[in-house]
């Protein structure tokens, strides 16, 4: 057996290796659960071994705890801002006036993208990652610390010889993390962001980090400083010494020796932004000779050696024709302006989303005003302001019936979304039938968006069980549907019976109820028979259902339509019980236990292992649900908590007598 502190440590050289290729370039090597599984193995002895862990394990990303707030840190130079270029003019004149204050003398310059996020500085001793400031004023900013932990390009160690160095950069989340968690936010009714500049903004102060660590930012840097310094003569050196330790460096940055070189490389960017996993506002162009940055100096508020090229935003205004309103699967209603045609950076845009009845009402918007819209990246246009009201208005209001089935619409309180009620809704019908074919739901191959729009729309399928009434006269008098394909279709649908149950319960569509919460449904009651009776108590018996989700299935089933669609279902032969994979037999079947304090022969694992040998679950905090408390010496809070709770507590010979183990 190795020695434990070294396999530890080679697990994590092994694993900083794969964030570096994954994170920083984009180039990983394994997949993602071969990665999990060296996370998991690292977990296991790092627990093991508690004197052995160090805060820039990769494990300890995301330990900290919730804060009170963030204390301020003076910067050990200020991060200053950078006067703007708007146009070639202005950039030219930059050129000139860097070409007089250096009387003559060569020089060349660096270019950078310039990312839209927020610019931090992280501080690093001995190779340890110590301290993450946000830029605050530029003199003083706050502590993140533990949120900038939780960025995975940022390495929490790395191998310099410098014994102190700061790094300072831009911290960005990309446009499809964002996408992300707006939709994510609008599901469970809570606003949107603006833009993933704002999204960044917000994720790196928040109070908890684990919340930050689910927001996926990314860091990119581009000063390397020592006792606030740059650390290199030139800036160029800077960006490979930084590319060289393991940090995130704009891939598109470059040398250019003159001017016009620069100006080229702007255009080819404002041209090809949209392209960019990020957003950009514009190019930013430093001098690299750091002794000639001192020559030149400062001004009150920027330096006199960079420049940003600043793009103009892809804005253009026009009026608000009409609003309409799109049913989504969920029955969302989705208002949508309908502009009058406008060209925006290229693009003639004619609807512009307004994502729901608050952000109307935020915006002050009425039919007949005119508008900013704004395109960024592949992002759907949206509407960023009124610019003026019009003559005629008209306030928009949300239908009290759907547009597409004329049932009724209700918004319940606390969230953002008004809905049609109408399971059966075609509009509905028509996402409820993709998501019920799609891929790793019931996985019928062939019944994609062409085929669906006509059997809806020819009354041939009026709710997802009528899928299995279908027969092959049904599908070959549809359009670019010969013998063979419907052929194939019929028989995929029937082979679709064969899914088991978690699948069949994903399926359904309910709200808040994904694959895997699909799975300790099936886990917990083992028949959608039992699903469908339980209280909203029992519902929260299964893991990982709380009272949102539990709510969720419960008024699914609480509509009439649904229970009939359900049976018609259960006829068509659809697997409605589940012989669980898990263990089930075993004395704590269905138990949830709690193991707190050293136990006097048992390592946690070894407890944890057992208990889970005998069906038992082990959950690391005290709550109603947990069944038993085991507690060893110097058990603390928890062991309080079961106290208060009255929940039954255990020693180890007393877990042991219930395994019947000796
Ligand atoms: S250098 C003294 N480089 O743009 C020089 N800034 O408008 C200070 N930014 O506050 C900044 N990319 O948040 C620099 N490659 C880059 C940048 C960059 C984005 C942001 C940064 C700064 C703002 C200035």
């Amino acid at each position: 057996m190795k020695d434990p502190a070294v396999q530890i440590e080679q697990l994590r050289e092994v694993l900083r290796h794969h964030e570096h290729l994954y994170y920083v370039l984009d180039a990983p090597e394994i997949a993602d659960d071969q990665y999990d599984e060296l996370m998991r193995r690292l977990q296991a002895l790092e627990t093991e071994h508690p004197e052995l862990l160090t805060a820039d394990s990769p494990t300890q990303r995301v330990g900290g705890k919730p804060r009170e707030g963030f204390s301020k840190v003076m910067h050990s130079s200020p991060l200053l801002s950078l006067d703007n270029a708007l146009n070639e003019a202005e950039l030219r004149d930059f050129d000139r006036r860097v070409r007089e204050l250096l009387g003559g003398a060569e020089y060349r310059y660096v270019t950078e993208l310039k990312l839209d996020g927020l610019s931090m500085a992280a501080h690093y001793r001995d190779g340890q990652f110590t301290q993450a400031i946000t830029r605050g004023d530029g003199t003083v900013g706050e502590d993140v610390t533990e949120n900038a932990r939780t960025i995975r390009s940022l390495p929490l160690r790395v191998k310099s010889s410098l014994p102190a160095f700061e790094v300072r950069g831009e911290t960005v989340m990309s446009r499809r993390a964002f996408e992300r968690l707006n939709a994510g936010r609008e599901e469970n009714g809570l606003s949107r962001f603006a833009n993933p500049r704002n999204a960044a903004a917000g994720s790196l102060r928040l109070l908890e980090p684990q919340l930050t660590a689910e927001r996926r930012l990314e860091y990119y840097t581009y000063f390397l400083l020592t006792e606030g310094h740059p650390a290199f003569d030139s800036h160029w050196r800077s960006l490979e010494e930084l590319r060289h330790l393991g940090f995130k460096v704009d891939p598109h940055s470059r040398i250019c020796r003159t001017i016009d070189e620069v100006f080229d490389l702007c255009n080819t960017w404002e041209g090809k932004r949209e392209g960019l996993p990020h957003d950009i506002d514009g190019v930013v162009v430093k001098v690299d000779s750091v002794d000639q940055q001192r020559q030149l100096g400062f001004t009150a508020k920027a330096p006199r050696w960079a420049i940003a090229y600043k793009y103009p935003a892809r804005q253009a205004t026009t009026t608000v024709e009409a609003i309409e309103v799109q049913v989504g699967r969920t029955g969302a209603l989705t208002p949508v302006a309908c502009l009058q045609p406008v060209e925006v950076g290229g693009v003639t845009v004619s609807r512009a989303t307004l994502h729901n009845e608050d952000e109307i009402e935020r915006l002050g918007l009425q039919i007949g005003d005119q508008v900013v819209v704004e395109r960024s990246g592949d992002v759907i246009p949206k509407v960023v302001r009124v610019s003026s009201q019009g003559s005629y208005r008209k306030a928009f209001r949300m239908p009290a019936e759907c547009p597409v089935c004329g049932s009724k619409v209700v918004r319940e309180a606390g969230e953002a979304a008004s809905r049609c009620i109408n399971a059966n809704c075609p509009a509905r019908l028509k996402e409820s039938l993709l998501h019920f074919a799609s891929r790793g739901v019931m996985n019928i191959d062939g019944l994609g968006d062409a085929l669906v729009d006509q059997l809806v729309d020819r009354g041939i399928v009026r709710n997802v069980a009528d899928l299995y009434d279908l027969k092959l006269e049904d599908l070959v008098s549809l359009e670019r549907m010969g013998v063979k394909s419907a052929g194939n279709v019929i028989r995929n649908i029937d082979r679709s019976r064969l899914n088991p149950l978690p699948r069949v319960i994903t399926a359904l569509g309910i709200r808040f109820v994904g694959e895997r919460t699909a799975i300790f449904l099936a886990e917990a009651f083992g028949s959608m028979d039992a699903i469908e009776h339980a209280s909203l108590e029992e519902l929260q018996l299964a893991e990982e259902v709380g009272p949102k989700v539990a709510e969720a299935v419960l008024q699914y089933f609480g509509e009439p339509g649904n229970r009939e669609l359900v049976d018609r279902l259960r006829m068509a032969g659809l697997q409605f019980s589940y012989a669980s994979t898990r263990p089930k037999a075993g004395p704590l079947q269905g138990k949830t236990l709690v193991i707190t304090g050293t136990l006097p022969t048992l390592s946690r694992d070894e407890a944890k292992e057992l208990i889970e040998r005998a069906g038992g679950k082990v959950s690391g905090a005290v709550s109603r649900k947990t069944s038993f408390v085991v507690a060893g010496e110097d058990a603390g809070s928890k062991l309080e908590k079961a106290r208060d709770l009255g929940i039954c507590t255990l020693t180890e010979d007393e877990l042991l007598a219930l395994l019947a183990v000796d």
